[in-house]
């Protein structure tokens, strides 16, 4: 019997071929294919594409990358200057793959803090016991920030539970499930523990443009979860939510500002307005991985621009709009705090009013 989606790892670091291994999701629902990168031009190009997406997700792939390649330099130089030097390009290179998910950012300034302390400690050591040290600790960092991962969305879950009724209809944009995590999800981690405790849920996924996660990636790890999930394109909502369907919004988001506005997924601030409109609450999910206390507001935040063809070519047979027509294609957008009912985190639950 061939395996299913939930029993793969997002992201894993196969120590024996140096290497981490993703499941290429640019290619599902249709083919589940595992790539292994081990050059930092793949790395790069693999957040860049979306091979590995979702900011949590993002954050633990950056923390093997960078691992692997702190592994590589060391192949290279014996001196412990130049290593640390190629690692800080390394880092900052992978770091430019994607601007609105803060947890690569905070993946890597973890990684290398813990990379620079272990080189002081190692002070007066000859080069290569201090080299040694070094991977051995971001190693170690590393494996830590995926068990995290894995603890905080389960926590998640426990705190987003109270939220859900048995009979609930949920509405979900993008993919803030296992796939952009490293297990539960965030937004989806209340879905399934729900779905575990027996409770009867139906799950509401926006297919979300341009790039499909709705429709590729929620609506498929839900429904091999056995989770029951119905589609709709992202200017349905409107209709389900008047229909009287939807008792509840779960998102995930990429960065929380300090006043608690989120960037999330375009079409995230969409759904929050509607949702206000027909009185839905409206929460959102976010490990603490992705709350950044150095951005103030939303308008702080950097937001994505990503190539016009994703709206014009992309899934199409033929291009679907007129040669040179200017596009917009931003892949976040922000929904201010007061649209939310609640950010949903693994230490606890913030509200508006807490947050003002
Ligand atoms: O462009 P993507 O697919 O990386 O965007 C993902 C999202 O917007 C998710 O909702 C967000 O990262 C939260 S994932 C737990």
């Amino acid at each position: 019997m061939s395996k299913k989606i939930l029993e793969y790892n997002t992201v894993s670091l196969i120590e024996e071929d140096l290497s981490v291994e993703i499941i290429d999701q640019t290619l599902l629902p249709g083919t589940v294919s595992l790539v292994r990168l081990k050059t930092a031009q793949e790395m790069w190009d693999a957040i860049y594409l979306l091979k590995v997406r979702g900011a949590p997700a993002i954050g633990v792939f950056a923390a093997y990358a960078i691992y692997v390649l702190a592994v590589d330099i060391s192949k290279k130089t014996s001196d412990v200057e130049s290593f640390y030097n190629e690692f800080l390009k390394e880092k900052e290179y992978l770091n430019s793959s994607r601007p609105t998910a803060v947890n690569l950012s905070w993946a890597l300034s973890r990684m290398d803090n813990v990379c620079q302390n272990s080189l002081m400690e190692a002070v007066g050591q000859d080069n290569e016991v201090m080299i040694g040290r070094a991977l051995s600790a971001l190693h170690d960092e590393a494996c830590t920030i995926q068990k995290e991962d894995i603890d905080m969305c389960r926590r998640i879950g426990e705190n987003g539970l109270q939220f859900i009724k048995d009979g609930y209809g949920i509405l979900t944009h993008c993919n803030a499930g296992q796939l952009a995590t490293s297990k539960y999800g965030t937004a989806t981690a209340p879905m399934y523990l729900a779905h575990e405790r027996g409770m009867n849920i139906k799950v509401y996924a926006d297919e979300t443009r341009p790039l499909l996660q709705g429709a590729r990636l929620t609506a498929f790890e839900l429904s091999s979860a056995g989770i029951d999930v119905t589609l709709l394109c992202d200017n349905m909502s409107g209709a389900l939510m008047r229909s009287g369907k939807v008792n509840a919004v779960f998102v995930g988001c990429d960065r929380v500002a300090a006043n608690g506005d989120v960037a999330n997924k375009i079409g995230t601030s969409v759904v929050a307005v509607l949702a206000k409109y027909y009185g839905i609450p409206f929460y959102v999910c976010a490990p603490s991985s992705t709350i950044d206390m150095n951005t103030k507001t939303g308008k702080d935040i950097k937001i994505e621009e990503r190539p016009a063809k994703e709206v014009t070519e992309l899934w199409y047979k033929s291009r679907m709009a007129p040669e040179g027509i200017g596009v917009f294609n931003p892949a976040f957008d922000v929904t201010d705090h007061s649209l939310i009912t609640a950010i949903i985190t693994e230490n606890g639950i913030f509200t508006p009013e807490i947050i003002d």
